[in-house]
């Protein structure tokens, strides 16, 4: 147990969004759509020391749980996140974000004469995972790299 106060008091029902690469804080609330005018109670805690990435952001947010479509929006802009969800001040489930070896959907190819974004093309765009932090993927269909970069500008547009 730390020694330390808290920076910010435990939450009662909800989720906490720790070990988010430092500076991407905003990002994850971007992409989760939460502008602040929706009412939850949000905490946000941005360049703290972590013992695992040296420094992080943590998100809280009272009231709400992450559908697995964010979870897996937030593990291509902060694939080293955990996720804790909390009842009664308890955390009941914690699981680290993951970001598989191909991903399908989510984002679009940025070769905008590939074929995965040719409109009458029934082919969703696929990706295959390069590197991992910072994340680099290749299109499987024009061999294009999506870097992190990329991703966050477009998951926040
Ligand atoms: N937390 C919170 N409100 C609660 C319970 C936990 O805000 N009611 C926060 C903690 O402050 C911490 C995160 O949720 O940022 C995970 O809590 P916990 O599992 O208790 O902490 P650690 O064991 O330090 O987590 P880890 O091992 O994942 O680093
Ligand atoms: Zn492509």
């Amino acid at each position: 147990m730390s020694k330390r106060p808290l920076l910010v008091r435990k939450i009662k029902n909800g989720t906490v969004i720790d070990h988010i690469p430092a500076g991407t804080a905003l990002t994850v609330l971007k992409i989760l759509g939460i502008t602040g005018r929706e009412g939850y109670v949000i905490a946000i805690v941005m360049n703290v020391n972590s013992k695992k990435l040296g420094v992080k952001d943590i998100v809280k947010i009272e009231g709400r749980e992450l559908k697995k479509e964010e979870v897996d929006k937030i593990a291509l802009v902060a694939p080293t996140a955990t996720i804790n969800i909390v009842r009664d001040y308890a955390v009941i489930d914690k699981y680290k974000v993951s970001l598989p070896d191909r991903i399908v959907g989510i984002i679009k190819c940025t070769n905008p004469t590939c074929i995965s974004r040719k409109e009458n093309e029934p082919v969703a765009p696929t990706f295959k995972v390069i590197s991992r932090n910072p994340v680099k993927l290749q299109c499987e269909y024009c061999g294009t790299y999506v870097t992190s970069e990329d991703i966050v500008a477009q998951l926040t547009k």
